[in-house]
């Protein structure tokens, strides 16, 4: 089905629901819809969603914006639709909006090869390791850039 890629606001109670739910469904430690809501909500803060023409979400990326530097929380697409390029898509969406001076930093499990996978092609380069970082279950992180001069 078409995917497209929708800013979600705080008002928007039906995709906060199902960005909750699936975020659930995709990793260890969720978010609850309060969280996803303020993130909505707040200056800096950014929800992106991929939907189909019913405004069914497949996938959903969360962001930070301060100055000239984005964090990226998560990125996560529903199991039934990977590999189907919505990743890319998200990613892509949230890249096009960067101005020059922008770089964007974000942390991943040292173990999560998909999401590595998913942010070098897209042009992330890995810049260190956060020993320890993640619980349930322990693991380190690798600490990704896009943009700046590191990279
Ligand atoms: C990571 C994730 C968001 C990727 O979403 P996706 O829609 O499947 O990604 P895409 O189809 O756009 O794939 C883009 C690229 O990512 C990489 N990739 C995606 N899945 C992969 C896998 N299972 N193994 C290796 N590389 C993979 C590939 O480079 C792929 O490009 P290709 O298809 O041309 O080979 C998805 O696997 C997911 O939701 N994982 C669980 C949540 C999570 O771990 N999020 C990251 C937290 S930081």
């Amino acid at each position: 089905m078409m995917q497209r890629v929708k800013r979600v606001g705080g008002e928007d109670t039906a995709l906060l629901e199902q960005i909750t739910q699936l975020e659930s469904l995709c990793i260890p430690n969720p978010w609850s819809y309060e969280m996803f809501e303020l993130e909505a909500s707040r200056r800096g803060g950014v929800v992106l969603a991929a939907v189909d023409e019913n405004d069914i979400v497949s996938g959903f990326l969360t962001a930070q914006q301060i100055l000239d530097t984005a964090d990226i929380n998560n990125v996560a697409v529903h199991p039934d639709c990977r590999r189907q390029g919505i990743g890319s898509l998200l990613l892509q969406e949230f890249l096009s909006q960067l101005q020059d001076a922008e770089q964007i930093f974000l942390e991943v499990r040292a173990s999560n090869a998909p999401a590595i996978g998913l942010y070098e092609k897209h042009g992330f380069c890995r810049i260190g390791i956060r020993k320890g970082y993640y619980t349930n279950p322990a693991e380190d992180a690798v600490i990704m850039q896009y943009g700046g001069t590191t990279c």
